[in-house]
């Protein structure tokens, strides 16, 4: 059984999968991302979204998303759920888990946080969930094919700009 614990103000899953997790952190992790949407400011589009990091070193991290009366300055779950590890000092993540209402679709992330996930590698698991727990797994890759990457830019090009 895995097991969740919380030490230094963090949560940590036990998860003593090796390679794929197991169903239990799974579960597990899509019940933070359900909490976490509990969280959701979302008093314009009244649609709830929260997201569950596991890092890993099988620390758990959640997002929420945070919206504003300046429409555009909103911000999604995921990304916050990732800008809140890594400004803890977390960037390598086994898997996120994604949570909203809707009742009949798996979430699932909007471009941009498929790019923001995809900056922190291609490994990093996907569940996109529905409220009763349900949830399909996917991997970067299929969410954001032929992506474009950190790696990218240190690539051979066939024109240097000279430094500024
Ligand atoms: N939203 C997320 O938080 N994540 C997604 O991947 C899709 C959309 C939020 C943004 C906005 O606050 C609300 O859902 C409606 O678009």
């Amino acid at each position: 059984m895995d097991q969740v614990e919380f030490s230094g103000g963090l949560m940590h899953i036990k998860d003593h999968s090796s390679g794929h997790l197991s169903q239990e952190t799974v579960k597990k992790l899509i019940q933070k991302s359900q909490e976490a949407k509990q969280q959701a400011y979302c008093p314009y589009s009244n649609f709830r979204v929260g997201a569950a990091l596991l890092t890993l070193d099988n620390c758990v991290i959640t997002g929420c998303n945070v919206e504003n009366a300046c429409y555009n300055l909103g911000a999604c779950a995921e990304r916050n759920a990732i800008s809140k590890a890594v400004s803890e000092g977390y960037r390598s993540f086994k898997a996120i888990a994604i949570a909203s209402d809707l009742k009949e679709k798996f979430i699932s992330p909007c471009g941009g946080c498929r790019q923001f996930i995809r900056e922190f590698g291609l490994n990093c698991e996907v569940y996109l969930s529905k409220p009763d727990g349900s949830y399909l797994k996917m991997t970067v890759d299929e969410l954001l094919p032929v992506s474009f990457g950190p790696e990218e830019l240190s690539m051979k090009k066939v024109f240097d700009i000279p430094e500024y």
